[in-house]
């Protein structure tokens, strides 16, 4: 893995794989943000990749996954005989990494007593494992990850701040898809391509329509979703046109934000929406001079809707 296989045409990308790259030269810790889907994990790749410790071991670490009994043992190690089934001392993953890199994948889910202990590493270089009384040097680089808000994580306290701020000297933040959107059409017929040759098949290609709806579309997968939808089409629609109506119905009509666009706030103790309703009809009548079309405009609803409420109203 490597920069060169991170495909790009956005500016605002190329600045970004630009810092990544003269970072990946130092000894630095880096953190490395986006959304969901955005190439985090490709980027620390191709970071330890082009860095002096290419060499050495990228060991790769899922923070969401680690058992939360085991997870200090597996992350610092431990002596053998420091709990019940330790039968052979282990050097853990930071210990596996020695020479190279930690990559610390979804690091907003690190349970917060481990946090410390990472910082007190980082901070040192020193690891102690369970049941060990003498710390250990380590030549280990750490890379986190997180789709997370780790300075708003900080600030409820479910993230150590001095741990945030020791990570985030130097932040890597990859732009959601949606940002970069010279990006759509390379990587849609990247992978086209890609998939139809994995799959040994011709290659669907996108028709106009279809290709300027991918365009516009939200893509909150980033380029995971892209590339899924790839796969999917390739496989169903191999050597033929994808037209808009092949497209998966969620990404035809994408379902509509749940995020209330309403200026209202319910106050706590409720509204009576009888009255909260006439007074509308009242507000909007009164603006509009007793204007029926211009009122119902107001208020969004039509003219016949607006007659059917004042008289239920009246009947009231
Ligand atoms: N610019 C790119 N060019 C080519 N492939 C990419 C690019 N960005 C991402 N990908 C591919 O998209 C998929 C998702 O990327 P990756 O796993 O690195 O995302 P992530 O940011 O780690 O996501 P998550 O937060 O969900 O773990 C992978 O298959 C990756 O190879
Ligand atoms: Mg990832």
């Amino acid at each position: 893995m490597h920069f060169d296989d991170i495909l790009t045409r956005s500016p605002l990308m190329e600045a970004v794989l630009r810092s990544a790259h003269l970072i990946a030269q130092t000894d630095a810790s880096v953190l490395i943000t986006g959304e969901s889907g955005t190439g985090k994990e490709l980027v620390a790749h191709a970071m330890h990749a082009t860095s002096p410790r290419s060499k050495r071991p990228f060991i790769a670490v899922n923070c969401a996954a680690l058992p939360e009994t085991l997870a200090e043992s597996l992350l610092f190690g431990h002596r053998k005989g420091a709990f019940t089934g330790a039968d052979n001392s282990q050097s853990g993953l930071i210990g596996a990494a020695e020479g190279g890199t930690l990559f610390l994948d979804e690091i907003g889910e690190l349970p917060l007593n481990l946090q410390a202990k990472l910082l007190r590493f980082l901070e040192s270089g020193e690891v102690l494992p369970l049941g060990e009384s003498q710390p250990k040097r380590m030549d280990v680089r750490v890379f986190a990850a997180t789709h997370r808000d780790l300075y708003a994580m900080a600030g409820q306290g479910t993230f150590r701040k001095d741990l945030f701020y020791r990570l985030n000297i130097i932040p890597v933040e990859l732009p959601p898809l949606r940002d970069r959107r010279e990006d759509v059409d390379l990587l849609l017929k990247h992978f086209l391509q890609q998939f139809a040759s994995q799959h040994k098949q011709p290659a669907a290609t996108l028709s106009r329509e279809a290709s300027a709806h991918l365009l516009r579309y939200g893509w909150t997968g980033n380029v995971r979703e892209l590339r899924n939808l790839c796969e999917r089409l390739s496989i169903l629609l191999a050597g033929r046109e994808i037209g808009f109506h092949n497209l998966p119905a969620d990404i035809r009509s994408p379902a509509k934000r749940v995020v209330s666009t309403n200026p209202f706030n319910l106050p706590e103790d409720g509204v009576n929406l009888d009255e909260l309703e006439r007074d509308l009809l009242n507000q909007a009548l009164e603006r509009t001079q007793n204007n029926k079309t211009h009122a119902a405009k107001l208020l969004g609803i039509s003219r016949d809707a607006l007659n059917y409420r004042l008289k239920k109203q009246a009947m009231a």
